[in-house]
């Protein structure tokens, strides 16, 4: 396999996790069991990464190991960038963003339940993972729009072809700001 195409792998992969570490985010939220693991790092704060998986913790902690398999992939993705894409600037630059995205938003975790589910670091938390998923999703399209089959590529041409205008019902009635036709200026009526 090509450097450039285990890259553009990573990327789909990065964005899968991510999309999964969103959903299971939710779910935290959506329980109420954002606190069922009261400390950070690790669960209970006795350094123990494997707690009893039951209850609220268990929801608590899949989406802590989703997030780590996620940091653990964008941190991938930064490595291949680093030694692969070096020549499309682009790519380098947003799988650097996205690592420093993923770093802050793990530490912004820890200080959310650190801080009780404090409301605007729950807003943060959320506002930086939507960001980490856009840019992430962003990667993946460039990095594989080379690859991506042709009806793809005329698909997004025609989605972005303007139709032409609709016809004009009735020309004469309908007051036009460039006529074509020097006969319709002379034929409106003057004012005054
Ligand atoms: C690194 C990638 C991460 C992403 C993309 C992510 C994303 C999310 C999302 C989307 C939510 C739901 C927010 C909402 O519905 O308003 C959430 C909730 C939550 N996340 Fe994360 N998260 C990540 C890492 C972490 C980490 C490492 C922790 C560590 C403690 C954490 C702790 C929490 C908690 C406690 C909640 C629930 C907040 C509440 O109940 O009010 N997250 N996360």
């Amino acid at each position: 396999m090509r450097g450039h195409d285990l890259f553009r792998c990573a990327t789909i992969f990065a964005v899968v996790l991510c999309y999964a570490t969103i959903l299971l985010g939710g779910n935290v939220m959506a329980s109420g069991n954002g606190l069922a693991c009261p400390s950070w790092p690790s669960c209970y704060g006795n350094g123990n990464f494997l707690p009893a998986f039951q209850g609220g913790a268990a929801v608590e902690w899949s989406h802590r190991v989703m997030a780590f398999f996620l940091a653990s992939s964008v941190l991938v993705l930064g490595v291949l960038a680093g030694a692969f894409e070096r020549r499309r600037p682009a790519l380098l630059r947003l799988s650097v963003l996205s690592l420093g995205l993923v770093v802050s938003e793990a530490l912004l975790g820890g200080l959310v339940v650190k801080n009780a589910l404090q409301a605007p670091l729950v807003i943060a938390h959320l506002g930086i993972a939507t960001a980490l998923f856009g840019i992430l999703l962003l990667l993946a399209l460039l990095a594989n729009f080379r690859e991506m089959p042709s009806r793809w590529v005329s698909w997004a041409r025609r989605a972005l072809e303007e139709s032409p205008p609709p016809p004009d019902p009735d020309p004469a009635r309908s007051p036009h700001p460039f006529p074509s036709d020097p006969s319709r200026v002379s034929a409106t009526p003057r004012e005054g």
